[in-house]
């Protein structure tokens, strides 16, 4: 069924305007006109959560090249602090099908005002109707934190900038706020990470815009407050310079492989968050 709303500008309004409550696709339009195509989650914790971007590792190996549209496609560059500067521009790029298998971003993501962030992982090229069942993590945040940040993540990270050497480890983190899980469990989400990155977390939380010993930048530490400073194994998306490893460590999932890819040992995190695509939503 294709659901035309052109009216609405988030799933929220589609959920309060059309009743219409079944998760899939549907057409909004953003107050500039601007009409795209996006999921709407419509039963987690009451639905009307727009899928607003997705966050995809499509080669590890490559470090800050073609596909690391969360940091740099530019190459692990002092000069480039924030690399491509996708968390707080109105760059888009993707289709909300294949946000799984690629990244995604729309109008959404800084044209909706919205109160809440919900995450899913989902298992690369997972198909859209299997997102719910697939995902390896679903949880939502409740207490409307963005209402302190402008409304979105855009404004956010314009107060937050992900950007190498804006900050320094603890002293300048970003937003930290606690979760409710939809799927998964404190437990279940230590356990996507390797030994020795365990140390420099607790889960239970979503962090935004943090910076590691060398004053690397990352956007968000998925799940987790980061309470360490090598926070390059866990967190995504970043600026466009990672100092440690000469450049081994930029990228979109950062330093997830630093002891090997997908091996989960050392700091390297396992393979199914490292071949799950994080899909972010408002409301
Ligand atoms: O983030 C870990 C890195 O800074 C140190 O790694 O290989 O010396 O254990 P390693
Ligand atoms: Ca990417
Ligand atoms: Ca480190």
């Amino acid at each position: 069924m294709l659901r035309w709303t052109a009216l609405a500008w988030s799933c929220l309004l589609v959920s309060e305007m059309y009743e219409f409550n079944s998760n899939g696709l549907y057409f909004l339009t953003s107050s500039s006109g601007v009409t795209y195509q996006t999921f709407c989650d419509m039963t987690t914790a009451g639905g009307g959560w727009t899928l607003v971007a997705s966050v995809h590792e499509n080669n590890l190996f490559g470090k800050c090249t073609v596909g690391d549209r969360w940091s740099s496609q530019q190459g692990d560059n002092p000069n480039l602090p924030e690399g491509d500067g996708s968390w707080s521009n109105k760059v888009t790029f993707g289709t909300a099908e294949a946000a799984t298998s690629d990244d995604f971003k729309n109008p959404g993501y800084y044209d909706i005002t919205a109160e809440d962030v919900s995450i899913w992982h989902v298992p690369n090229n997972s198909p859209v109707n299997q997102w719910n069942m697939a995902a390896i993590l679903r949880y939502h945040t409740s207490r409307k934190f963005l209402t302190l940040h402008g409304g979105n993540l855009y404004n956010l990270f314009k107060s937050y900038p992900v950007k190498y050497k804006a900050g320094i480890c603890n002293t300048d983190k970003g937003p930290v706020i606690p979760i409710e899980y939809d799927f998964g469990s404190d437990e279940s989400v230590t356990k996507l990470y390797g030994p020795n990155t365990k140390t420099q977390f607790e889960p239970g939380f979503i962090s935004f815009r943090v910076f590691n010993h060398e004053q690397a930048a990352m956007a968000i530490c998925s799940g987790v407050k980061a309470t360490g400073c090598h926070l390059e194994h866990f967190c995504v998306g970043g600026g466009g310079h990672f100092p440690e490893g000469e450049g081994r460590q930029c990228g979109d999932f950062t330093s997830f492989d630093w002891d090997g890819y997908a091996t989960h040992a050392g700091w390297s995190a396992s393979k199914e968050v490292t071949e799950a695509a994080m899909l972010i939503f408002y409301r």
